[in-house]
């Protein structure tokens, strides 16, 4: 499964991908947003640093809006995404866009009709937003399951990947993963918690605490 980091943060995008932890970017405008400054300074970057794929979202809401802001954005880099919204505007953007070789994340999803729908018209990634499904009481991991049952159907050839957004806790991911998601893209707090077990921080400390008892018997010992 790959691992997208859902920020424009470029700190953290930097901190993750020194660690060889990401295969690619989701941004949005509430996350570039969130980050303040001039977007285009963000998009530049994160397109710089990233090789895999980065997702960037057009904020039009028309067919003809669409494709202008995808093709502005495509040229921040081969790796951009073009990310459109979950409407019979952005399908019809989704199939301009593919038709011409151009990948596209369609974004908002939230049932297993949309993702096939955006399947139909051509999307490199489908994105099922889980955590907001749990917020109104409804279970995101059985859409992940379903789109997974539908676009692995014997019958079909979709090529869609389903990336995993909306993603909220550790448990999340795990989740994804045994369905066998294609990606998950993670808020900057999820991916620093994955790497967390008190056993590690403790054995940690122990090892740390009797190198410290043997070095004391022997001051010029060192690894
Ligand atoms: O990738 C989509 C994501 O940014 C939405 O997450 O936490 O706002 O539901 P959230």
């Amino acid at each position: 499964m790959k691992i997208f980091l859902d920020t424009a943060n470029l700190e953290s995008i930097r901190k993750f991908n020194d660690m060889g932890l990401l295969d690619g970017i989701t941004t949005n405008p509430s996350l570039m947003f969130k980050e303040g400054g001039n977007p285009k300074d963000a998009m530049e970057e994160i397109t710089k640093i990233i090789k895999g794929d980065v997702s960037l979202e057009v904020v039009s809401t028309e067919y003809s809006g669409m494709m202008e802001e995808g093709k502005r954005l495509r040229q921040y880099g081969e790796n951009v995404v073009v990310k459109v919204p979950m409407t019979p505007d952005g399908l019809k953007a989704c199939k301009s866009f593919s038709s011409e070789g151009i990948p596209v994340n369609v974004t908002l999803i939230f049932s297993a009709n949309q993702a096939l729908l955006a399947a139909k018209a051509g999307a490199k990634y489908v994105s099922p937003f889980i955590g907001r499904l749990d917020d109104i009481g409804q279970d995101g991991m059985k859409l992940i399951e379903d789109i997974r049952k539908i676009f692995d159907h014997k019958h079909y050839e979709i090529k869609t990947q389903i990336l995993v957004a909306s993603v909220r806790h550790p448990v999340h991911v795990v989740d994804a993963a045994k369905i066998g998601a294609d990606v998950v893209t993670l808020p900057p707090a999820v991916l620093d918690k994955m790497m967390l077990h008190p056993l590690t921080k403790i054995g940690l400390d122990n090892f740390l605490a009797d190198w410290d008892k043997l070095k004391s018997g022997n001051p010029d010992i060192q690894i």
